[in-house]
């Protein structure tokens, strides 16, 4: 199955450039409150950054005292997240890494387990999740949890069929120079991977943009048992 780097490889430097320092409003806005409520952070946490992008997210997690290790499959994106986080290189370790590889994700294990991971905006990127969701699991200490804001895939879903999967083609922000992939899932099953790993669903929201009446995104939380 393609997996998509080639566009988002493509897609680096404008990704990059957009988000800048302090990431765009539809993250600050839309995805990070419901994020940092099931998340919240505080500074003995040690948090696995997944598909971390340029940074912005892995970066305000050390700005609240938390120690990071972020990955992204694109080497572009990693180096320029770890050109512009110079400031936080104390507390954030960049990887390239993909999230697709459970023997490649392993690696990425430290010396103590992680007590939090995270996904902002990415499980609908990733074009197979199960090797993710058992590495993570494997890699959190007990009683840890894992975080992701992706697509609401209820109201997000191109075709007539929610409950095949498929691939969609589509843009994160406009003017980006090429489509990128979209990997649409049911909610079923993204849950029920979850809980073939062991995971389960402590906390949950459905986000629209201000003023509409359908969420755009939802945020789950799992939690290891
Ligand atoms: C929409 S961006 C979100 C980036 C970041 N989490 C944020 O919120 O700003 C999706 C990211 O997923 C990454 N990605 C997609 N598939 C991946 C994979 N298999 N392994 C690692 N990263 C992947 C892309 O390179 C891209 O940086």
């Amino acid at each position: 199955m393609d997996n998509g780097l080639d566009a988002w490889e493509k897609n680096a430097e404008f990704w990059d450039e957009k988000m800048g320092d302090n990431s765009n409003s539809f993250h600050r806005d839309i995805v990070r409150p419901s994020v940092e409520k099931l998340l919240n952070i505080n500074d003995k946490d040690f948090v696995l950054d997944i598909a971390c992008g340029n940074g912005n997210f892995s970066s305000r997690m050390a700005e609240q005292g938390a120690e990071v290790i972020a990955f992204d499959y694109s080497e572009k994106m990693i180096n320029l997240a770890a050109k512009r986080r110079q400031n936080v290189l104390d507390k954030v370790h960049f990887y390239v890494c993909d999230a697709t590889k459970y023997n490649d994700l392993l690696k990425l294990k430290q010396k103590r387990p992680f007590s939090k991971a995270v996904a902002n905006m990415a499980i609908m990127d990733i074009s197979e999740i199960k090797p993710l969701f058992k590495a993570v699991y494997d890699m959190l200490e007990d009683n840890g949890i894992f975080v992701f804001a992706t697509h609401h895939p209820c109201f997000t879903y191109e075709n007539e069929d929610y409950f095949t999967e498929c691939i969609n083609k589509g843009i994160a922000i406009e003017g980006q120079p090429v489509l990128q992939n979209y990997y649409h899932r049911s909610v079923s099953d993204i849950l029920n991977t979850a809980f073939e790993c062991g995971f389960v669903v402590d906390g949950f929201y459905e986000t629209p943009f201000s003023n509409e009446k359908i969420p755009i995104i939802m945020t789950v939380r799992l939690r290891k048992k």
